[in-house]
């Protein structure tokens, strides 16, 4: 069975515990291989929000790069990946990569998705939302970049954070048909 490869971008909006659990939930599946890249704000963000320390988190990858390392393999398109997920994606990244400003290895690597075709998948986080935003997002949306933001649902009757948290996870790892068992599905009233 071929691996899959995917790569993680995790940026300086709030939410940053949705990666560390995405990475969690990662690394109990069979097959994949996680590439992570920190921001910088990322990084400070996980300091801020979370009991975490980054070597943790890192260590919940199979590789990790330096989100100032445009030499690394994934800034090419010659190495063959199958995805990228930015989660918690800043309006910052997401109009770095609307406007292809490719200066940093989270927005490269997600260019390098667009031009070669590959899933991309945007957790835009902000609120309100300004008109740039929205026409970053919709701009994105129109190239076929997947735009799931953490936006708690209650249909499922969350009981904790924990369990808003796993209900994203299950919709980020569904836009790459990787199977998820710990989140509520709606089954019809
Ligand atoms: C605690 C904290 C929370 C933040 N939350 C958000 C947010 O939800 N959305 C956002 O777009 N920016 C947010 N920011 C601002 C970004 O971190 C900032 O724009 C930064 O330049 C993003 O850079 P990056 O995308 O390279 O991580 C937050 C900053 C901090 C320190």
């Amino acid at each position: 069975v071929p691996e899959t490869q995917i790569i993680l971008g995790v940026t300086g909006a709030t939410g940053v515990i949705y990666a560390v659990r995405l990475l969690e939930a990662l690394k109990q599946i069979d097959g994949i291989v996680t590439h992570l890249v920190l921001s910088s704000w990322g990084r400070k963000t996980i300091g801020i929000e979370t009991n975490y320390d980054i070597g943790a988190v890192e260590r919940l990858a199979d590789h990790t790069y330096e989100v100032g390392d445009l030499g690394a393999a994934i800034s090419s398109g010659s190495y063959k990946t199958d995805g990228m997920v930015i989660l918690p994606c800043s309006m910052k990244t997401l109009g770095a990569i609307a406007g292809g400003y490719e200066d940093n290895l989270i927005a490269r690597a997600a260019g390098v998705m667009l031009k070669e075709g590959r899933k991309l998948v945007l957790c835009p986080r902000e609120t309100p939302l300004s008109a740039i935003h929205l026409e970053n997002m919709l701009k994105l949306a129109r190239l076929g970049v997947r735009i799931v933001p953490p936006v708690p649902a209650f249909y499922n009757n969350p009981q904790s954070v924990e369990d808003i948290i796993r209900s994203h996870i299950m919709k980020v790892l569904d836009q790459f048909g990787i199977p998820y068992n710990d989140g509520k599905r709606w089954q019809g009233a």
